[in-house]
């Protein structure tokens, strides 16, 4: 009987649960063993696993988190990691293993088939939406979601404060989540990896101090700069630190930090972790092998797994200009 395993690893994504339920559903369908292993890939050095049947996968989709756990693994970088993996594997029989993460997660299967025969297969599982190969990965479409309602909220009481707000989001090093929140929110600036070079903010700044002072000359209502994570130096405290030295203007900073990565999966991704975790195990019974599965327009699509690593997947581009020219266009008719 073919038996395949299945893990949870790296920054947890809403959804993840959902795409387990499918993949355990499938796995008896194909009449396939299934069994998960916990702390992501700590569980396969540690032989730390639990069979998955129907039973363990009821009323789990609605939830965050993930029911395998989830963690980085820093030893999978090491040769010995993924060598002490495969002898894991090997010994419960695993003909194929799925992992639902992210880039760092997908290298820690590339680092596997050194040593391992068996089937690998990734499913797109990150908040940050920065894997090539599907439109939207696992846990975007739910933290876009929280940090837009989060920014909602905030943008009340900065209304009442008439207050500049420097809100960071989360992404890693990619600007997804940064320009669909900013966007959605209609943030006044938004502050990201595509339209800032963090080794020469001065412009930026320069620009971001006359866009504040030209709405605060029209009008009184709030000034919310969306900042992408990891991208100014000294982050959003030493932002908020270099607007009050250099035109004495007044801000409170949030970070919206790790409430993105939970709470319950909007439909979106429970949709799109369903579809996908379900084609994983059919790509299992079609023997495909070093791929991620994703979903490009309607379609499901298997694209090698060193592509969906180290392809670039930018922000949309139309996206980008739509802020910039917005931007451009309030200016122009403020200081008229
Ligand atoms: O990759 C998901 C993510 O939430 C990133 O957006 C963020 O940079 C990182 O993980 C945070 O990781 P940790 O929870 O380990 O601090």
């Amino acid at each position: 009987m073919t038996k395949i395993a299945l893990l949870t690893s790296g920054g947890d994504a809403p959804g993840m649960n959902a795409a387990i339920r499918a993949i355990v559903h499938s796995c008896q369908h194909h009449q396939y063993e299934c069994i998960g292993f916990f702390h992501g890939y700590n569980g396969l050095l540690n032989d730390e696993w639990q069979a998955l049947t129907h039973a363990d996968v009821g009323n789990i989709l609605q939830f965050g988190g993930t029911i395998l756990k989830s963690a980085r693994c820093p030893a999978m970088c090491d040769p010995k990691g993924p060598k002490q993996a495969a002898n894991t594997l090997r010994k419960h029989q695993i003909d194929a293993l799925i992992v639902i993460g992210g880039d760092g997660s997908f290298r820690g299967l590339e680092a596997l088939k050194a040593h391992w025969e068996g089937q690998v297969i990734g499913l797109p599982g990150t908040i940050d939406n920065d894997l090539a190969g599907s439109d939207n990965t696992i846990g975007f479409a739910t933290a876009v979601t929280t940090a837009t309602h989060a920014i909602d909220k905030i943008r009340d009481t900065a209304n009442a404060f008439e207050r500049v707000f420097i809100v960071e989001v989360m992404g890693r090093h990619s600007g997804h989540i940064a320009f669909n929140v900013g966007l959605a929110t209609g943030a006044e600036a938004i502050l990201s990896f595509e339209n800032c070079d963090p080794a020469d903010t001065a412009p930026q700044l320069a620009r971001l101090i006359s866009q504040i002072q030209v709405q605060q000359q029209h009008n009184h209502d709030s000034f919310v700069i969306v900042l992408a994570e990891n991208l100014w130096p000294g982050g959003p405290q030493a932002l908020k630190a270099q607007l009050a030295e250099q035109a004495g203007i007044d801000s409170a900073v949030c970070v919206l930090g790790h409430i993105q990565r939970g709470g319950s999966p909007a439909p979106e991704d429970r949709l799109l972790a369903t579809e996908l975790g379900l084609e994983a195990v059919n790509a299992v019974s079609r023997n495909q092998d070093r791929i991620m599965i994703g979903k490009q327009g309607s379609t499901l699509q298997a694209v090698p797994l060193n592509g969906a690593i180290n392809d670039a997947k930018p922000v949309n581009g139309r996206w980008v200009a739509a802020h910039e020219d917005v931007l451009t266009e309030y200016l122009i008719k403020h200081s008229e």
